[in-house]
């Protein structure tokens, strides 16, 4: 499920360059017994497997390698530990900010319908969701976060402007729209403001679409501006 996202475009560049490290674990390898079984019977009864907690403790060990047993004896949880399930708290840009800034993130990629409750209590740090609606499992929400996350780390996209004017990155204010050429495509032309080379009316004009669209999309975005109450 990881090998294509993580192996093209921006992903396979940040890699490539070592601002980042990446490694897959898979739950199933750290399992016991002849069936080496990764889930069980729920306790109390009722349909769906849950997934046994001895796995992904020894999974999240493993890669966690040696700063985990030296951080846990001094009680700090280190690496951070995220669990993905839609219970979990909203990803958001605020957020993969928070996560760029952390050494090592380590993501629990659980099956939705179930995961023994001790992972939740006593490993992870935090749980989140990338929206509220139902994936199979948490591997599509760990790719969507690794590659929010991967970009923020300097160095990774190229041209530090585009990423610092996302929608989201210093403002929760969409893009202004964009156009390339041709000039007139099927009829339809560019605004003419674009080519009159005025860059402050331009700059005026982008400032004003994007305002625009983020108040018709997202309203709610605007009011949690504290400049634009
Ligand atoms: N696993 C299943 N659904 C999910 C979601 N919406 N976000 C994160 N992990 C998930």
């Amino acid at each position: 499920m990881f090998r294509g996202p993580l192996e093209m475009s921006m992903l396979k560049r940040a890699r490539a360059k070592k601002a980042v490290n990446i490694r897959i674990f898979d739950i199933r390898y750290f399992t016991k017994g002849k069936h080496r079984l990764a889930d069980d019977y729920s306790y109390g009864g009722g349909s769906g497997m849950i997934m046994k907690p001895e796995p992904i403790f020894e999974a999240v060990k493993a890669a966690s390698g040696e700063s985990y047993s030296k951080l846990q004896k001094k009680n700090r949880r280190f690496p951070w530990i995220i669990l993905l399930s839609p219970q979990g708290v909203q990803f958001t840009q605020k957020k993969a900010k928070v996560f760029a800034g952390k050494k090592h993130l380590i993501f629990i990629c659980g099956r939705y319908k179930g995961i023994d409750e001790r992972v939740r209590r006593y490993l992870i740090n935090e749980e989140i969701s990338i929206g509220d609606y139902v994936l199979s499992g948490g591997e599509a929400a760990a790719w969507v976060i690794t590659e929010a996350v991967t970009r923020l780390i300097p160095g990774v996209v190229g041209d530090k402007e585009s990423v610092e004017t996302d929608s989201f990155y210093r403002e929760n204010i969409f893009d202004w729209p964009h156009y390339t050429r041709p000039f007139k495509y099927r009829g339809w032309p560019v605004p003419k403001i674009l080519i009159s080379g005025n860059h402050k009316k331009i700059q005026v004009w982008r400032r004003k679409k994007a305002l625009e669209k983020t108040f018709s999309r997202r309203p709610d975005l605007l009011l949690k501006e504290k400049n634009y109450e």
